[in-house]
């Protein structure tokens, strides 16, 4: 459940922040990405040379990360990166900063930005543990949604036995992972992707393609992955990394993409194309590069296959939504399109927005369906993902 996943670790000032150094071991086995933030007094008990070594990032602890370029720690970016933050060892005093809100310190202002689930170790004495406003503090946190990691019983750092060890970091990843897995909110659905764009050769040299980069298709296959569905991505030419635990085929042209899309269909639950499928393409492709002659050069061109329409048209369990790409009239245009090829919902994203489309990281859309446009501001490719699954898990 953790494969994959971005996890931002922060580490105060215990005794404990020794384990926090097998704790970015064990999220890394399990095929996690760690970033870690420290507190000063953390550092009186790990090396930001450990943790950067082991987590293989930079480690983050001010708000300003180069005093003469001005450069700074960009702690909203590292919120909305972490797929979850843990807080371990939390000292007693940390755990006073967070319920009352605090944000004089990176850690404090990451975690007031974060909006994935923050789960929090205790780290200390068994006297400050139980402590009346340890303990009401701990359960301000409970009840605000905030994962209270308890700690376990035995020897203490200052000799005495009791309650306030911090969890083992094996136990703290075994109780992090069952938390996501009773989260997975789309285990066992088979989802189908596509994304990119493709390409219709003319010769061996020249095709006609589009500009989408697959950011947007490789967004929506990512955010599948981490909610427990069995990904397939069909992926049109594009440079990018095949997101963890997801099954990629690339494919050149529109044939050969209805070809991969079609043989999975009857098999998937949900199918969602982003790709920028050609709609046309040469009617013959030359054995040989075409020679400049003339002073024109016709080609013809005939329609491609429709894949969207003709597998809506037979869809039986499926949700099928597709994007549509505008430049005019685009809600009418878009909706019109939803209604001719029988979809559950369009995705309507148009060039005119800035930042939205093509290429970019980030992406503004008005998500389509019978019923009503629900319109979305412009936001990360990532988070776009989100908004379209929480409507994917909707439907089904
Ligand atoms: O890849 P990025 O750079 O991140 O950019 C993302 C994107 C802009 C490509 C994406 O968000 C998007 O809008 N994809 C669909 C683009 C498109 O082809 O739109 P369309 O309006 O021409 O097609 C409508 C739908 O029919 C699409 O879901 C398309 O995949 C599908 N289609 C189109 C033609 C065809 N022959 N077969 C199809 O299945």
């Amino acid at each position: 459940m953790l494969s994959g996943k971005n996890v931002l670790l922060a580490i105060t000032g215990s005794i404990a922040a020794y384990k926090s150094a097998y704790l970015i071991r064990e999220f890394i086995k399990k095929g996690a990405q760690v970033k870690v933030i420290v507190t000063e007094a953390a550092l009186q008990f790990v090396t930001k040379v450990t943790l950067s070594t082991l987590s293989k990032n930079p480690v983050y602890k001010d708000f300003i990360k180069n005093e003469e370029t001005g450069q700074w720690n960009n702690h909203v970016d590292l919120g909305s990166w972490a797929d979850l933050m843990v807080i371990a060892p939390a000292t007693a005093n940390t755990i006073s900063d967070l319920v009352s809100g605090k944000g004089n310190s990176f850690l404090l202002t990451t975690f007031l930005s974060c909006n994935a689930p923050v789960f929090v170790a205790p780290a200390m004495d068994l006297d400050m543990f139980k402590n009346k406003s340890t303990q009401s503090n701990i359960k301000i946190l409970s009840e605000r949604s905030v994962e209270i990691i308890e700690p376990t019983e035995g020897e203490l750092a200052s000799g005495l036995e009791g309650k306030g060890r911090m969890e083992e970091p094996d136990q703290i990843v075994t109780i992090i992972s069952e938390y996501f897995l009773n989260k997975a909110t789309l285990k066992n659905i088979n989802i189908l992707i596509s994304a990119g764009p493709t390409y219709e050769s003319i010769d061996p040299v020249r095709f006609i393609g589009n500009h989408s980069s697959g950011k947007m298709g490789f967004a929506l296959a990512n955010e599948a992955q981490k909610r427990g569905a069995n990904v397939e991505l069909v992926s049109g030419p594009v440079n990018l990394e095949t997101p963890e635990n997801v099954i990629r085929t690339n494919v050149k042209s529109a044939q050969q993409m209805k070809k991969e899309i079609t043989d999975r269909f009857k098999n998937i639950d949900v199918l969602i194309m982003s790709a920028a499928v050609a709609d046309y393409k040469p009617v013959k492709e030359y054995d040989n590069k075409i020679k400049k002659q003339e002073a024109e050069l016709n080609i013809v061109l005939e329609k491609t296959p429709d894949i969207l329409k003709d597998l809506a048209k037979i869809k039986k369990k499926q949700v099928v939504v597709g994007f549509a790409l505008e430049t005019e009239n685009e809600l009418e245009n878009a909706r019109q399109k939803m209604k001719r090829k029988n979809l559950d919902a369009i995705i309507l994203n148009s060039l005119s927005d800035n930042g939205a489309g093509f290429g970019y990281d980030t992406n503004k859309i008005t998500l389509i369906t019978p019923s009503e446009n629900r319109k979305f501001e412009l936001k990360t490719k990532d988070l776009v993902a989100k908004d379209i699954l929480n409507f994917i898990e909707e439907c089904i």
